[in-house]
């Protein structure tokens, strides 16, 4: 930025001003603080242990008395403690250390704090981002009263592979979704700005490509050509760093050869350099010292040395920092400016926070109480939850139910699960009481409706002694509705699977409930993409709940009864079989592409499967339909600064008012290196009321048209783009071709 251009902004926004001003003390008081401080209590900063309650990886018992080691200055954050009076206890010792320096608490506060949220993947189904962004705004508001200075999220790695269980933590598959929720997240973490009393660290997660691990195995290797790494997987980071985001962590895996938490192309040149990020980077739970495992260096002191230099702030659990670095600065293998750039990333945070001025700031029991689990919360909860359900089917309109049905017969292993609708990496801070089960759900809603239930198998049993139970309340009953899937600890960190399909018995609990003639419901609750091929072809209605929170019960039955017309379109594809993973709807076209699902002639085809997804990425229905008209481009071309505006009419043709998540994709036809036969470029969300008719407009300009060639460059070339909208990337039902021109 010129100079003149900078004193013209100061000059004219006093906002600007401000920030600068502030930014400026902070600057002045971070050097000052620095000076004091030893080469120990520099280095003890960017050490961060783990609490004393709770562990999400292998804890390292080196050190008997943290507390202790605390007051010695040797810990910058600690994380996995909540709660105001026990980060009280911890920030007590820290401000009795020489300088005072107070603790960052961390915390993964991944869908909501007291009142759980969603699944991440399954708020991604809602491809709603003003209800994502409060979301993630009341799990920081609440964590924030609850002392929590920093969530360790969003998570914001791209996943194509439902083995991987980590997959129910992000956005999915596509990085242009990925990017507007990666957004959305660190709005809503940040709020109005760190220093307020609502607002926490956002941390982008994990850096980088830690999805694409081979196999869907956890912690595996991954291996990618750079111009995919920039295309798909780094786009949501870059949205989340333009967002603001406080912090990033690093990953697990290795990318090409190199761990991501030694790797200095990901951190110093993408991140801290290209990218000019001014936060810091924390690694993941011991990815310091796991660096020996993978074979990259002989011992912690090495891993010490390769991970600073490469960028990382901050060593979580691996004690690799502390133990070596004074060594290594001593021997001149490590300069005290890397040090002193680590420590002053994570100072500025400290200070951004005010927690100099006031260490305590966030640790007021009466304000825990009065934040935590407000009816707001709640209501949003409920609102987030009905917005995330997928209606995958429903032949003869059999959703949403009457309410003058004599009875209906609840039938699965979590018709009266809690616990499971919390799903992975929720917390324990709100009581399991206040989770409101499929069952509870539908008694609050059911009226003169007589309910009855059968649990007919476990999840993952072989027996199907509960079957005949399960079938005499099913002849009994008008409706059937099944809520069969996952157990909460299915799927999450360190729960990868290599077989997919519904677990145990529960889909032959479907076959023979179905043989009984009545009409059923499926509902599927899992975190990840499940296989249920019988299912999706037999029964007539069947809805991707995911794991909902705790306001699922609620959540599901709104939409049974059609209080919610289902709107949410799959932010992932789901497989036919494991065969066909990974797949991903923006593949490129292959020389040899099918004709059609029939077409085995030497094509690029499976000879057992269709090459199809079952569900496709974008597909989701409602209780009402949505035609598409009229589209129009104002141009038929555009230079590379120019634009086109397009339009077209959405009208209501059902019975109910909805909404409709409409989906613009592009193609650019020939190109060199080769672009994907689609690629979502933009999409809203609309609602209509039944019959009304909308003018839905989009603009198409460079940022829509350009692509990552093979000297990672980023440019456009000339030539015609097709131009697709539909109702699923599989469902498309306008078209138009426009050129770009030199
Ligand atoms: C996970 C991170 C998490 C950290 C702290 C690790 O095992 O990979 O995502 O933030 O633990 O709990």
């Amino acid at each position: 930025m010129s100079r003149f251009f900078l004193l013209l902004l100061l000059t004219c926004f006093p906002a600007i001003r401000t920030l600068f001003a502030q930014s400026s003390v902070i600057d002045r008081k971070i050097e000052a603080l620095l000076k004091k401080m030893t080469l120990d209590e520099k280095i003890g900063q960017l050490n961060q242990y783990n609490g004393d309650w709770e562990a999400t990886g292998p804890v390292t018992k080196d050190v008997d008395d943290k507390l202790e080691a605390i007051r010695q200055g040797k810990v910058g954050s600690v994380l996995n403690i909540m709660g105001v009076a026990h980060t009280r206890a911890f920030q007590e010792a820290a401000v009795q250390s020489r300088l005072k320096i107070p603790l960052l608490f961390g915390q993964d506060v991944i869908h909501g704090y007291s009142v759980t949220f969603p699944i991440p993947l399954a708020e991604a189904a809602s491809w709603d981002l003003p209800a994502i962004e409060r979301s993630a705004r009341i799990a920081a508001t609440e964590a924030a009263a609850g002392g929590v200075h920093w969530t360790f999220a969003p998570m914001v790695d791209i996943a194509r592979d439902p083995r991987w269980g980590r997959i129910m933590e992000g956005a999915g598959e596509d990085p242009y979704l990925g990017a507007c929720i990666a957004r959305a997240r660190v709005k809503g973490f940040q709020g109005n700005g760190l220093g307020n009393l609502d607002a926490v660290m956002a941390c982008a997660k994990h850096f980088t490509a830690y999805g694409a691990a081979i196999g869907g195995r956890d912690y595996n290797s991954v291996d990618m050509s750079l111009r995919t790494l920039w295309e798909i997987y780094l786009p949501p980071f870059k949205a989340a760093l333009d967002a603001g985001a406080a912090t990033f962590m690093n990953s697990f895996n290795d990318l090409n050869g190199v761990p991501a938490t030694g790797n200095s192309y990901l951190m110093r040149n993408i991140l801290k350099g290209q990218w000019h990020f001014s936060g810091f980077v924390v690694s993941d739970w011991g990815s310091v010292g796991e660096m020996i495992p993978h074979g990259y260096v002989a011992d912690k002191k090495e891993a010490a040395r390769v991970a600073l230099t490469a960028g990382c702030d901050m060593d979580m659990e691996s004690r690799s920092y502390i133990a070596n670095l004074p060594r290594l600065v001593q021997e001149g293998k490590v300069p005290v400016s890397l040090i002193d750039d680590a420590v002053r990333r994570i100072l500025r945070k400290k200070f951004e926070l005010g927690l100099f001025e006031d260490p305590f700031r966030f640790s007021d029991p009466a304000r825990e109480k009065a934040v935590l689990n407000k009816k707001e919360h709640v209501a949003a909860a409920r609102d987030m939850a009905e917005r995330s359900i997928v209606l995958l089917k429903n032949e003869g309109h059999l959703l949403p139910l009457s309410g003058e049905l004599r009875s209906i017969a609840l039938i699965g292993p979590l018709v009266r699960s809690k616990k499971d609708m919390k799903g992975f990496w929720s917390l324990d801070v709100g009581p399991l009481n206040d989770v409101v089960s499929l069952y509870e759900g539908m008694q609050q809603q059911a009226g003169n409706t007589i309910l009855s239930y059968a649990k007919g198998c476990d999840i993952t049993d072989t027996s199907r002694a509960g079957f005949a139970e399960a079938l005499s309340k099913a002849r009994e009953a008008d409706v059937i509705i099944m809520a069969v899937g996952e157990r909460a600890d299915m799927t999450g960190e360190a729960k990868s699977k290599a077989d997919i399909h519904l677990p145990g018995v529960q889909e032959e609990l479907i076959k023979a409930v179905l043989s009984t003639g009545r009409p059923v419901v499926v509902l599927l609750m899992a975190g990840r993409p499940m296989i249920f091929n019988w299912t999706a072809e037999h029964a007539p209605a069947v809805l991707y709940t995911w794991w909902l929170g705790n306001q699922a019960g609620n959540a599901i039955a709104d939409v049974l009864y059609g209080k919610y017309n289902p709107s949410g379109k799959l932010p992932v594809s789901f497989p036919r079989e494991i065969g066909q993973i990974p797949l991903y709807y923006d593949h490129f076209n292959t020389g040899r592409p099918a004709k059609d699902e029939k077409d085995l002639n030497y094509v690029s085809a499976y000879t057992d499967l269709l090459n199809t997804p079952r569900y496709a990425f974008g597909y989701g229905l409602s209780y009402t339909d949505f035609k598409y008209s009229n589209l129009q481009l104002d141009k038929s071309s555009l230079h590379v600064n120019g634009s086109i505006s397009v339009s077209f009419d959405l009208q209501n043709t059902g019975k109910y008012a909805g909404e409709e998540i409409v989906q613009l994709y592009l193609r650019d036809i020939v190109a060199q290196p080769l672009r994907p036969v689609k690629e979502l470029k933009d999409f809203t969300k609309l609602r209509l009321n039944p019959g009304e008719i909308k003018k839905v407009s989009f603009t198409i300009d460079r940022s829509k048209l350009a692509f990552y060639n093979d000297k990672l460059e980023y440019i456009t070339q000339p030539g015609r783009f097709q131009l697709m909208i539909g109702s699923a990337s599989d469902d498309i039902r306008l078209e138009a071709t426009f050129q770009l021109l030199q």
